[in-house]
């Protein structure tokens, strides 16, 4: 009995998983309409460790395939886009702008970003201190320059 309950799980679980691979999921890439501006080396940054979801050139991984897996990646860079979005820059004003800014060094420094469950897989995309000092000190400057 309990032998049979296992083997129709797992033929149950094998065919919910296989059906859920059709479900479409919206993995695209929309055209740069703005890039934002900064040193290389700030740049290099950021495209290291917030490009795939603060972009619009996401490398989907092969994960972001496999349902659902690819339900929670497609997820946070949706959400990832719309809270910030280096490569559609120019749609934000001056203001806007500086508040990102600002947002960006506040969510390294606290160990929000990028995202912990991201650096699972990503482990290049951790910052060293100096990496985090590097950003510091560019948020610093673009603060003063847009006041
Ligand atoms: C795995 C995807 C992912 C990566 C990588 C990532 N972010 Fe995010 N980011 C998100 C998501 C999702 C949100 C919106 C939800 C939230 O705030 O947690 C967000 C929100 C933000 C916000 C807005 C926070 C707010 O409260 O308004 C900033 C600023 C930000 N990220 C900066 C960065 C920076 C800088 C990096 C790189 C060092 C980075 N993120 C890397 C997914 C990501």
């Amino acid at each position: 009995m309990r032998k049979k309950i296992i083997k129709y799980s797992i033929i149950g679980l094998t065919i919910i998983f296989i059906a859920i691979q059709f479900i479409p999921v919206d993995r695209h890439n929309p055209p740069i309409t703005g890039e934002i501006t900064a040193p290389s080396e700030v740049k290099n940054i950021l495209q290291r460790s917030c490009y795939d979801c603060h972009s619009n050139q996401t490398d989907w991984h092969f994960y972001s395939y496999i349902a659902p897996v690819s339900w929670l990646v497609t997820n946070d860079v949706n959400e990832g886009r719309e809270e910030l979005n280096f490569s559609e820059w120019n749609k934000y004003d001056s203001k806007k702008q500086n508040k990102k800014i600002n947002e960006i060094y506040e969510e390294i420094a606290e160990g929000k970003m990028p995202m912990k469950i991201y650096l699972i897989t990503h482990p290049s995309a951790d910052l060293t201190k100096n990496e985090k000092q590097v950003i510091k000190d560019w948020t610093d400057k673009k603060d003063i320059a847009y006041k």
